[in-house]
């Protein structure tokens, strides 16, 4: 049994369809702070199998313990945190009670109930300003946000846990941006409120929910002038996590990115959408956002030398998964 925090959400979800096809039973722990039980009814319906959920916060240890314990837990993928890097600046101590004094209870839980196989999220962010490009795992990490610096400490947590028992199996995922829905059009991102990522946001111009697509910048040096970054499909992004977890046969820690490894424009992105979907998507340009780098994209070989894993769908699937998703679901799961 696979143990999935945050399972409800975006990339949680699409990680629970690529378990429960390869055949492993899989319980979900979620606090439903950003997700919809929802999504988990669609999980199960897609796969035509069964999962287990459990309504309970990551920071509740004698919870995770009795889950741990009840099911016969034999590793766990852990996605729960909060990722708005925004409200981070906001609300710091928030990100890290909830990201690091989460992961700390989590780990506890683990550690009294014998399990020691995790597979982390952790994120490009931790990067911070590329000094070079691709991004590759040796690449300095400097994380300039306190979500940043919540999926760098952890980080460091997990390898200094590591390092004090050799028992541990522990892979870190270090994930570019995530978009796309599944194929059938049933699970995908659900946003509450103003989405903060680009593909939620062209998708909900497209359908006429916004009026129009802010861009923060055109005169970066790249070849439209606006921000280039590695969009990777969530169901390529899911897939590596059950090469992770098929592969963490030996004690260790290994730090892996997930990208695609091709960088794409805004205007790309912006351009694709409206081709898959026949749709305009109006937009303005505004000023650089402060933090916003120019180019940001993976080298994501390692993870094809460790795994043998890599991405392979197109940005024209991302986006056309995506609008499928927006379309069968205007208003997310809460139309459901
Ligand atoms: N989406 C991205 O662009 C991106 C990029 C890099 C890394 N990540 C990381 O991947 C993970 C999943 O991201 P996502 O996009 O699916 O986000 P999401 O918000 O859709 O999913 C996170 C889930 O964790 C749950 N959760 C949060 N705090 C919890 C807690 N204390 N206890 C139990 N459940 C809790 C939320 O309810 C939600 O269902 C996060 O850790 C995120 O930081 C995401």
């Amino acid at each position: 049994m696979i143990l999935l925090t945050g399972g409800a959400g975006y990339i949680g979800s699409h990680v629970a369809v690529t378990l429960l096809d390869a055949g492993l039973d899989v319980i979900v722990v979620d606090n439903l702070t950003n997700s919809n039980q929802a999504s988990l009814e669609r999980v199960q319906a897609i796969c035509g199998r069964s999962l287990v959920f459990r309504h309970a916060d990551i920071r509740n240890e004698e919870a995770i313990y009795e889950v741990l314990c009840t099911y016969g837990v034999t590793a766990v993928i852990h996605l729960a945190g909060l990722k708005a890097v925004g409200d981070s600046a906001a609300q710091p101590m928030t990100y890290y009670e909830n990201n690091v004094v989460g992961t700390m209870r989590l780990v506890s839980a683990m550690t009294r109930a014998g399990v020691n196989t995790l597979v982390f999220s952790s994120s490009a962010t931790v990067y911070g300003m590329p000094a070079y490009l691709p991004l590759d795992e040796k690449h300095p990490v400097e994380p300039t946000n306190p979500y940043g610096r919540t999926k760098y400490f952890i980080e460091e947590m997990l390898r200094d846990l590591y390092a004090s028992d050799d028992d541990w199996r522990i892979g870190i995922l270090r994930y570019f941006n995530p978009v796309g829905a599944h194929e059938s059009g049933l699970i995908g991102e659900d946003p509450l409120g103003v989405p903060n990522n680009l593909l939620p946001f062209v998708a909900q111009v497209a359908i006429g929910k916004r009026e129009k697509l802010h861009i923060w910048g055109d005169d970066y040096d790249t070849l439209d002038g606006t921000g280039i970054r590695d969009f990777i499909h969530v169901v390529d992004l899911a897939s590596g996590h059950l090469s992770a977890l098929s592969h963490l046969k030996q004690p260790g820690v290994v730090t892996v990115n997930l990208g695609t490894g091709t960088g794409s424009s805004v205007l790309e992105v912006v351009r694709t959408f409206e081709a898959v979907s026949g749709r305009p998507v109006p937009y303005v340009i505004g000023d650089r956002r402060v933090g916003d780098v120019a180019t940001c994209y993976a080298d994501p070989t390692l993870a094809e030398r460790l795994w043998g894993w890599k991405s392979s769908r197109s940005l024209t699937q991302m986006c056309a998964d995506h609008w499928r998703w927006q379309m069968k679901n205007p208003n997310g799961y809460r139309g459901t």
